[in-house]
């Protein structure tokens, strides 16, 4: 466990710098955004912003602390001496930023040894800022965030997305029409951070999906776990690649016995 000094810091740090990173987004998101390149598939795009962004971000962090490593969605990786690692969304929901929807958030964590103890989820256009300490709550905008009391998956309503290939996003959609006749609705939002630091507000009672990166959940998955979300994967594994869930404790466990029930979960 990190002692809370150094987290702290390590929080303090990245809000300045999640701060700093929004404004860029905000002006360059004022004059015309288009997609410069693809990745995966030719929707899962990447904006000039994307790359300035995390450009800024990781120069920042460098420049504040040298000897960290850093993993960063548009390409960042250096492994780094210090123990700590910086997990970087530079633009979570990028196609949300693309299409001017305001769902879309800068998301910064920092982990100690493995461990994320520290993490930011800045949305500058919806004009929320959620932090998370590990061991020391989870805020928005400064006021703590607590799950919702939802105690069934009938009334729950829950979150998912969907990656960029054909191949998975099919797998996904067959998952989904088991999940939807068994919870009160489905929403797809479009940025994981946000969706599952919606989780810790309250705001939605589970998310999950399937193929997430590290820095698609780094930092709200500590959000909506100091809100006091379960967050895991399947079988009791941690909540990764091969499935991502955070929901309210009581709807948790059905929640993946209902994912678990279909093979095409775990394939695609
Ligand atoms: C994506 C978003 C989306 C999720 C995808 C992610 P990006 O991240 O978080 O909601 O469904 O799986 O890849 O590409 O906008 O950074």
């Amino acid at each position: 466990m990190a002692d809370r000094p150094v987290a702290e810091e390590l929080l303090a740090l990245a809000l300045d710098v999640a701060a700093e990173a929004g404004d860029l987004l905000v002006r360059g998101r004022a004059g015309d955004v288009a997609a410069e390149s693809t990745k995966s598939s030719p929707t899962d795009v990447v904006t000039a912003l994307d790359r300035a962004s995390e450009e800024l971000v990781a120069r920042r962090l460098r420049e504040a602390r040298p000897d960290d490593g850093i993993l960063g969605e548009e390409g960042a990786d250096a492994a780094g001496t210090s123990g700590v690692r910086w997990i970087v969304d530079p633009i979570d929901g990028t196609v949300n930023f693309l299409y001017n929807l305001p769902n879309w958030a800068v998301s910064i964590a920092a982990e100690i040894d493995g461990e994320v103890v520290a993490g930011v989820v800045h949305a500058p256009a919806l004009g929320r800022t959620y932090t998370a300490l590990r061991a020391g709550g989870a805020a928005l905008d400064g006021r703590p965030l607590r799950v919702s009391a939802v105690d069934s998956l009938t009334m729950a309503l829950v979150a998912t997305g969907f990656g960029y290939t054909v191949e998975r996003r099919t797998a996904q959609v067959a998952v989904l029409t088991r999940v939807v006749p068994r919870v009160r609705d489905i929403r797809r939002m479009g940025a994981a951070s946000l969706d599952l630091c919606a989780v810790a507000a309250g705001t939605l009672d589970a998310y999950y999906e399937r193929g997430l990166k590290p820095w698609d959940h780094a930092a709200g998955g500590l959000v909506a776990t100091e809100a006091g979300a379960v967050v895991g994967g399947l079988d009791g594994a941690p909540g990764g690649e091969d499935l991502y869930v955070a929901a309210s404790p009581a709807i948790f466990g059905p929640l993946v016995d209902l994912l678990a029930q279909d093979p095409r979960a775990d394939r695609d």
